[in-house]
């Protein structure tokens, strides 16, 4: 099989033409839409890939979709990958479940700047589903929390019920390697936490200026909580937004995701909102 080299990782990769059948290895509904998928790659080799990638997932006969890796490579037997029902291929793949297989490409694309988070602040805000692929860089922190300063994570869903990870947010509310902060944009009457938009948290925190930020989350929340970063002093160099959603043949073939000279599945997914932020299309 011949193989190619990735610039993130300076890595040799199986052809990234040629799908890998993957062995589901647990699945769950964790919403009314959105599955998680545990996999092992069937030939038995490992999948090597850095937090932020993305995988094509496909399913013949129907087609593939872009997803980003919902877990971190250092927790790396298994990996995870959520799907949200909103289509054709996306529906039929839920349809799936232990003991059957996916076929996947990659891993494409950079994942988050690493070198550049390492040795900082780093402050991760999801909004809803951005919690998948940004789970794959929390872990990562989690697992090599010595490289880090302060963590601090954001995450805001529409209501509680929406909440993904369920486990997970459970650990991290305990935890003391992460300051936790979460908020619904609607409570409902178990919910005790914070109501109000992901911004309602940054009065909770006192970030430095010097902090590193990631953001994934829906186009309308990118604007809102950049105005908040904009009010600290953080840098727009120091911002990275993850444009996962853009991508589609994630090959730099279709042109799906290309905004002005830049192609999201070969520059990105992750850019500097330095980079990106003064073009209207892409925030
Ligand atoms: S996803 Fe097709 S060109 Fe980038």
């Amino acid at each position: 099989m011949s193989e190619h080299l990735c610039t993130c990782t300076g890595k040799f990769y199986p052809n990234v033409f040629l799908p890998r059948e993957a062995e589901i290895l647990g699945a769950e509904f964790m919403t009314a839409t959105e599955k998680r998928f545990t996999l092992r790659m069937k030939d038995g080799r490992a999948l090597e890939y850095q937090p932020g990638q993305i995988l094509e997932v496909g399913l013949m006969g129907y087609g593939e979709i872009p997803l980003g890796l919902a877990s971190s490579p250092t927790r790396q037997l298994s990996f995870d990958l959520v799907i949200r029902s909103v289509g054709r291929v996306s529906k039929a793949v839920n349809a799936l479940d232990r003991g059957q297989s996916l076929f996947l490409r990659g891993p494409l694309g950079k994942g988050f700047p690493l070198e550049k988070l390492r040795g900082n602040d780093v402050l991760i805000v999801a909004g809803g589903i951005g919690l998948c692929p940004t789970r794959s860089l929390i872990q990562y922190i989690l697992d090599r929390r010595d490289e880090f300063k302060r963590f601090i994570l954001f995450y805001g869903t529409r209501e509680p019920k929406l909440q993904l990870f369920l486990e997970d947010l459970a650990k991290w509310r305990a935890s003391k390697e992460v300051e936790y902060h979460e908020t619904v944009d609607k409570g409902d009457p178990t919910w005790k936490g914070n109501v109000g938009v992901i911004t309602t948290l940054f009065p909770k925190v006192k970030l430095d200026a010097g902090t590193r930020v990631v953001i994934c989350g829906p186009p309308v929340m990118f604007r809102f909580v950049i105005r908040e970063l904009d009010k600290i002093g953080i840098s727009r160099e120091h911002i990275y937004v993850d444009l996962e959603r853009r991508m589609k043949c994630g090959l730099g073939k279709c042109g799906h995701c290309q905004i002005n000279d830049k192609y999201c599945c070969v520059d990105g997914p992750v850019f500097s909102f330095a980079a990106i932020g003064n073009l209207e299309e892409a925030i």
